[in-house]
């Protein structure tokens, strides 16, 4: 028999309490606990957990054969890069993004791109019309094995899962989806996991392969429960700026793969764009000499590239000055103004900073941090560094060069570009720098990459 019970859900972590309670005890969210209602089914079974062994049998992990796993390549190198290889059947692939960053236009371009598989496209949010006039801006592609339905009920979704029998599954979006067997509203906390929950059951009985879109909150995380990603195989963000073109795909867990891959995209006219070589967009090359210019040899996640850092110092023209980043860490760059002041003597307490990181992207290597004190100086004093020169290494609290990771990647790509010299951190002897075809500089302290650099 079905009873039903009223239980209060947290919204943020999907904590459960019988009644409200102001601030979750759990996470510590305030005014996060929504009423919600769950049907539950009253087990016949006396003793509930005994008679349910027999289906599932333990055997030693030596008898365990895996048929190796055969992916499905998605033709999308950069999305292949990311999952590891392609999709895996039975697996789950969470997308997150912000709204209007692109989410459905890559998976329907990944569906459209699909050789011979068969792709049902559940869509909670748009119209097959809009859909299809997605598919036409986006242009080449298969549109015969891409089926398209708009639906909400997860009941009906997997009713059409039996009937079509597809060999991929899209849901657009997670957070639109509502099963009868929960009465919340669609998108609360207790939905999201139901509906998941249904999906991995199908998938995983029938090693169909699922992508799923989910929204994220405000704070940039995935909208719903840490269940959700704790139940998914891959999760996977697109990120970028909306008012560039570049996106980042990042895997942030996967368990086929490794999460240091990223993939790279240009949103243009007739959809997304795969950028096999990054550099190439990232670096404006300025004919003529411009102050506040470093170029930072960068790394994300495996890939190198080499990209423009910006920065504009001058006096401040009110009591406080102000400093402002785009694409990179504040509290870093005061950091590493300190840093400049307190141990190089440059004085910079009354100026204006602002500094942008070329191109909209969010850089967390600290390598750019030699490029960025560069860049400020380079500004203040109005003098430009050379376009020749490239820059790596991270800024210690006392104005040492710290060692970066995979240094051979970057100065291998810094000399690809065709860069003339590279600064970089002092390494011990046996690193070898010959066989790049780029002049290696070594230093140990800011003043010393100032002195090479303005003298
Ligand atoms: P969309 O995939 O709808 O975003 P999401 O599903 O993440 O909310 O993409 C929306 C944006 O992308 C929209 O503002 C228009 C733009 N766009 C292009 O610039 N070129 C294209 O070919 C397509 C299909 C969309
Ligand atoms: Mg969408």
């Amino acid at each position: 028999m079905a009873k039903t019970k009223s239980v209060f859900v947290c919204q943020n972590c999907g904590t459960e309490s019988p009644k409200w309670v102001g601030k979750c005890f759990s996470c510590g969210e305030w005014n996060t606990f929504v009423e919600e209602m769950t049907t539950t089914k009253t087990k016949s079974t006396g003793r509930s957990g005994f008679g349910v062994a027999e289906h599932s049998k333990p055997v030693p992990l030596s008898d365990v054969t895996v048929a190796d796993l055969p992916r499905l390549t998605t033709g999308n190198h950069e999305l292949d890069r990311v999952l590891g290889g392609g999709l895996v059947p039975g697996a789950i692939v969470l997308l997150g993004g912000e709204p209007g960053i692109g989410k459905s236009t890559l998976v329907l371009q990944m569906a459209l791109h699909l050789p011979k598989a068969k792709i049902l496209y559940v869509s909670g949010e748009e119209s097959p019309q809009q859909i299809k006039l997605r598919a036409e801006r986006i242009k080449d592609g298969a549109v015969e094995n891409c089926f398209i339905v708009s639906e909400v009920s997860l009941e009906r979704v997997l009713t059409h899962i039996e009937n079509q029998q597809p060999d991929v599954l899209i849901i657009d979006s997670v957070q639109t989806l509502e099963t009868e067997r929960v009465e919340s509203a669609p998108g609360s906390v207790a939905q999201i996991r139901e509906c998941t929950a249904g999906i991995l059951r199908v998938a995983k009985e029938k090693n169909l392969p699922a992508l799923l879109i989910g929204h994220i909150n405000k704070d940039g995380h995935l909208a719903g429960p840490k269940v959700l990603e704790h139940m998914v195989d891959v999760v996977l963000q697109f990120e970028g700026d909306r008012n560039h073109m570049y996106r980042i795909l990042r895997a942030i867990k996967n368990r086929f793969g490794s999460t240091h891959e990223i993939g790279i995209f240009e949103m243009q006219n007739n959809g997304l764009r795969e950028v096999s070589n990054p550099s190439e967009l990232l670096l404006a090359r300025h004919g003529e000499l411009l102050s506040g210019v470093g170029i930072a040899a960068a790394l994300e996640g495996m890939r190198p590239f080499l990209i423009e850092v910006q920065a504009l110092a001058s006096s401040a023209a009110y009591g406080t000055p102000q400093r402002s980043c785009t694409g990179f860490d504040m509290r870093r760059l005061n950091m590493l103004l300190a840093v400049l002041e307190k141990r190089a003597g440059f004085k910079l307490a009354a100026k204006d900073v602002f500094l942008n990181i070329a191109g909209g992207l969010k850089v967390n290597d600290p390598a750019i941090d030699l490029a960025v004190v560069t860049s400020v100086l380079s500004s203040n004093m109005d003098m430009a560094v050379s376009p020749e020169i490239c820059l790596a290494g991270e800024v210690g609290l006392s104005g040492e060069i710290r060692p970066v990771t995979r240094i051979d990647q970057r100065v291998g790509e810094a000399a690809k570009l065709g860069f003339k010299t590279i600064i970089i951190p002092t390494y011990p002897k046996g690193v070898d720098f010959d066989k790049f075809d780029i002049k290696v500089h070594q230093v140990t302290k800011i003043e010393e990459a100032f002195r090479f650099l303005f003298a």
